[in-house]
């Protein structure tokens, strides 16, 4: 089978697509031949050696994936070869086919491309979970979204409006921003031109800051959070990772919460389960549907990875690697 590869850590330019074993799932494993595989900023920093999980060289990236199971190991009796699951691990999507765990496999819904699928539960898993479980998002809430454009920054505009809040986005271009426009932001501010401060205060303050930027945006916009509000720290984009003054959580009873989804299989995976049935709910419902911005073949993945990196992105972006199932 064809892998794209990482034989030492490094940029995407040191990827290849190469020809490896098939692999042979193990009790309680399945094999999945993947049609679709998500593209997140995490794989960026995982080639590199800098994400909290570092598997050893050689290793395919790719962390979510949509696909058909081709083979099923011992012991696995709820699966079948032909069912189409997605799954998220910490890496190996990037990859005609791929072993996973059984038990974190969740079957795609009738009406759901392996595409969508695989664009599907971190981003909308990270935002649900922060918003909801973590920042605790009231309706009529003023929800500031950094980096509103991004994987994760766009399903927290679209989620926040269907939580109730009035949904502030920030972006660093204004095309950026009108992608955060049509997801469902009632307000739009550019801080690469305005000062956020000053543009959220206008807008009656932040109840709460969801944030996977970092840096200046957030250093800024902090000093626009309401009385009782809520940080919610998802990560640092900007390659910053900001200081939260003790004293400004302390005048204005200021919570900071970090939330880390990857973390949920394992230490609560019931309450993942719930939030993942919540948001495939809305999603039949048509409440909202990933805003998959590019489509790559597995031989262009170095490439999505480089457009996550240099910024170029919105939505999620998708390496194909078969006609969509
Ligand atoms: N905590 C969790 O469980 C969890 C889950 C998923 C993702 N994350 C984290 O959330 C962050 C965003 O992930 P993502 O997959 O949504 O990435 P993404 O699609 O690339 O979005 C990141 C956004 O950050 C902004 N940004 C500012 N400076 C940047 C820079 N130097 N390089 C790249 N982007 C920059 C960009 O918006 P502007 O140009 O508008 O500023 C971009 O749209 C990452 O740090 C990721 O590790 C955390």
């Amino acid at each position: 089978m064809k892998a794209l590869i990482c034989t030492e850590y490094g940029g995407p330019e040191k990827l290849s697509v190469q020809d490896v074993a098939t692999p042979t799932p193990g009790p309680g494993q399945i094999r999945v031949r993947v049609h679709a595989c998500g593209v997140n900023f995490a794989d960026t920093l995982v080639i590199q050696g800098l994400y909290q999980v570092k598997p050893e060289p050689p290793f395919s990236p790719g962390l979510e994936l949509a696909g058909q199971i081709s083979a099923v190991g011992e012991g696995v009796t709820h699966l079948k070869v032909d069912d189409k699951v997605g799954s998220v691990a910490s890496h190996g999507g990037m990859a005609e086919e791929v072993v996973v765990d059984a038990k974190g496999a969740i079957p795609i819904p009738k009406g759901l491309s392996c595409t969508e699928a695989a664009a599907f539960p971190v981003a909308y898993g990270t935002s649900h979970l922060g918003l909801w479980h973590r920042a605790k998002l009231q309706p009529g809430e003023n929800l500031l979204v950094l980096g509103a454009s991004g994987g994760v920054g766009l399903t927290a505009v679209q989620i926040g409006r269907e939580m109730g809040a009035n949904v502030i986005a920030a972006a660093s271009t204004d095309a950026k921003l009108e992608v955060a426009r049509e997801a469902g932001a009632h307000h739009l501010i550019n801080y690469e031109k305005e000062d956020i401060r000053e543009a959220v205060l206008a807008l009656g303050g932040a109840d709460v800051i969801y944030d996977p930027v970092g840096g200046a945006a957030l250093k800024n916009a902090m000093r626009a959070i309401n009385w009782e509000g809520r940080i919610a720290v998802i990560g640092f984009a900007s390659g910053d990772i900001p200081q939260i003054p003790a004293n400004i959580l302390l005048v204005k009873n200021i919570s900071a919460v970090g939330v880390f989804w990857g973390a949920y299989p394992e230490k609560n995976p019931s309450l993942m389960a719930a939030s993942l049935k919540q948001l495939m709910q809305w999603r039949v419902e048509g409440k909202f549907e990933p805003h998959i911005s590019k489509l790559y073949s597995l031989e262009e993945a170095p490439q999505a990875l480089m457009d996550i990196a240099a910024r170029k992105s919105t939505g999620k972006l998708v390496v194909q690697l078969c006609d969509d199932c």
